[in-house]
């Protein structure tokens, strides 16, 4: 069902007909455009770029080989206008191709093999430690989650690490504090922030007692010496943190392969730090040693600090190193902010200076800020906005939508928790990750715009017409029913789901797929405005509810690319 391919094959056959000369499919291939409206053919293939080779203008060439082109058998017609030929698609032979196409391969339509079963390593979300998880970490977290399910879509095999932030100089400070002005019992009960209260009161402490800076360096080389009293403090720090993260993840739906933070690497840095000086990469600079970047005009990067730490960029070497080694990954992938831009490049360039080929594999894919509307959002933690407080509020605020709309829908709770969850997510994926984010509930949860929740409501509505129709499978679809603008429409937008799903992955981003979502929910819901599904017609009918079957499943594919539910009904 390679119609533009099909098409690039008999071009070429004509152009060699024509000129005795070979012509390569795959070039054709890649000129043939898709013009914007049908109205201007189905495909469009410019002939600007014979006239050199053929010696002719190319309204000349455009009409000489409207003449010769033999249609391969899906297409009705082509036209020359000047130097454009434009093809036409047999609409009824299209129809029953894409909807074969659909039906035999199910769920699986769209997934391709681009990726031949190669390792991506996914490192997101990554929160640290006792800190907040804040709405900023919501983007690192289903920008990855969506690039896992787009890898493995296209025939990678993902690999999803959550890189925790759960090492260094801070937790000195956390436990010093825990020690001198914490309870145990209030830990228990407002766990992070409890910790978050103790780290700030630590750091007001200092200006007048400088001197807690010691016993904070104390504890924390007490930790890397595997003292166990303070690993113990460490590790239940930890704990209390993973549990309210966990508490998230659940209502995202995410999850990863691996939680291996920062901590994890501590019995591998000596040995990065050894074949960084075996390879002599490092040198020493006032006390500490760094690696000099100069050649790449960066500037240097941090490896080892006078008292013997280790830092952010060594552990992240020691975990490149280590992932290399344990996935063999054909790529790695790391989502952060892009106010981490330099740090990367910098660690990316010492792994190719040790040698590394595999240093090209390494990617940084960055993304943009969230900002709030004036101030609406914030809470009595000032303008931190916690995620939980930001779900449970899309949730209720979803809830009363239903109440209102909809009071008698079954399973209310849990639809509006897919429903406000996934308006959340949506939001976050439908721009290009580097452009920020602007926090608007009007948009986030509206039913009729850009939103998810248009797009799962219309989800919703294919699987109520399915369901009204009755189970009974439609075999012999009748597809000339299927050859009106709109539904045409649709069967475009169908064809081309693992062509964009290709290109999300290919550019890393995720909008791609949110924004094909709303294209084809907008053209299915022009086709539902303008005919009536459910006809006496029988074949009509069947026709019609074999497209309708198509875009259900393919809506839900492609939320669920985007890690959204699609519920049946809301
Ligand atoms: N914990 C870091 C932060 O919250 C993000 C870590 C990203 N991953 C990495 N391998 N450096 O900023």
């Amino acid at each position: 069902m390679d119609f533009k391919r099909d098409l690039a094959a008999a071009i070429a056959k004509a152009i060699g007909a024509g000129s005795g000369a070979e012509a390569d499919i795959d070039e054709i291939f890649g000129a043939i455009e898709t013009p914007p409206d049908s109205s201007l053919g189905d495909y469009a293939f410019p002939c600007f770029r014979l006239a050199k080779t053929m010696r002719k203008a190319p309204p000349v060439i455009a009409l000489e080989l409207g003449g010769a082109v033999e249609l391969p058998p899906s297409f009705e017609r082509a036209e020359t206008v000047s130097a454009y030929l434009n093809f036409y698609l047999r609409r009824e032979v299209f129809a029953g191709e894409v909807l074969a196409g659909i039906a035999a391969r199910g769920e699986a339509y769209g997934m391709s093999d681009i990726g031949g079963g190669g390792a991506v390593v996914i490192d997101y979300s990554s929160p640290n430690i006792a800190k907040n998880f804040h709405v900023g970490h919501l983007r690192t977290t289903v920008i990855g989650r969506a690039l896992y399910n787009i890898m493995n879509f296209v025939g990678y095999r993902s690999i999803g690490i959550n890189h925790l932030g759960d090492w260094g100089t801070q937790f000195g400070k956390l436990i010093t504090a825990f020690k001198r002005w914490g309870a145990r019992e209030d830990v228990e009960r407002d766990g992070i922030q409890e910790l978050n209260r103790l780290y700030v009161l630590f750091h007001d402490e200092t200006k007048e007692q400088p001197e807690l800076e010691d016993e904070a360096r104390a504890w924390f080389l007490r930790m890397q010496n595997g003292d166990e009293e303070a690993l113990a403090i460490w590790k239940w720090f930890v704990e209390v943190s993973l549990k309210e993260f966990g508490r998230i993840y659940d209502l995202l739906g995410v999850e990863f392969d691996h939680f291996t933070g920062e901590s994890f690497y501590n019995d591998k840095r000596d040995a990065v730090v050894d074949e960084l000086r075996a390879k002599n990469l490092l040198v020493q600079s006032e006390g500490a040693w760094i690696v000099d970047l100069s050649r790449h005009n960066m500037p240097p990067c941090l490896i080892l600090r006078s008292d013997g730490g280790t830092l952010y960029h060594t552990r992240d070497i020691a975990a490149a190193l280590y992932r290399k080694r344990e996935f063999g990954f054909a790529k790695a992938l790391y989502v952060t902010a892009m106010d981490q831009n330099l740090h990367f490049a910098q660690f990316f360039r010492v792994i190719e200076d040790m040698g590394y080929a595999w240093a090209a594999e390494l990617t940084h894919v960055p993304y943009g800020l969230v900002s709030l509307e004036s101030g609406k959002l914030s809470t009595r933690t000032g303008n931190v906005i916690l995620m939980e407080e930001l779900l449970g509020e899309a949730i209720s605020r979803t809830l009363a939508i239903i109440e209102e709309r909809n009071p008698s829908l079954e399973g209310k709770e849990a639809v509006a928790r897919d429903v406000g969850i996934g308006a959340v997510i949506f939001n976050d994926l439908y721009n290009s990750r580097i452009k920020d984010v602007v926090f608007s509930w009007e948009r986030v949860l509206s039913f009729e715009g850009e939103s998810g929740p248009y797009v799962q409501y219309t989800h919703a509505r294919t699987c109520s017409l399915l369901e009204k129709a009755g189970t009974a499978p439609v075999v012999d679809i009748d597809t000339a029913h299927l050859c009106d603008p709109q539904a045409f429409e649709i069967f475009k937008l169908l064809h081309i789901f693992g062509e964009k799903v290709q290109e999300a992955a290919a550019k890393l981003e995720p909008y791609i797929i949110a924004r094909y979502t709303v294209d084809l929910a907008q053209a299915f819901n022009k086709f539902y405005h303008d005919n009536q599904i459910l006809t006496d017609d029988a074949r009509q009918r069947g026709a019609r509810l074999a497209l309708v079957a198509s875009v259900q499943l393919v809506l839900k594919s492609g939320l669920g690319i985007l890690g959204i539910n699609a519920p049946s009904k809301m």
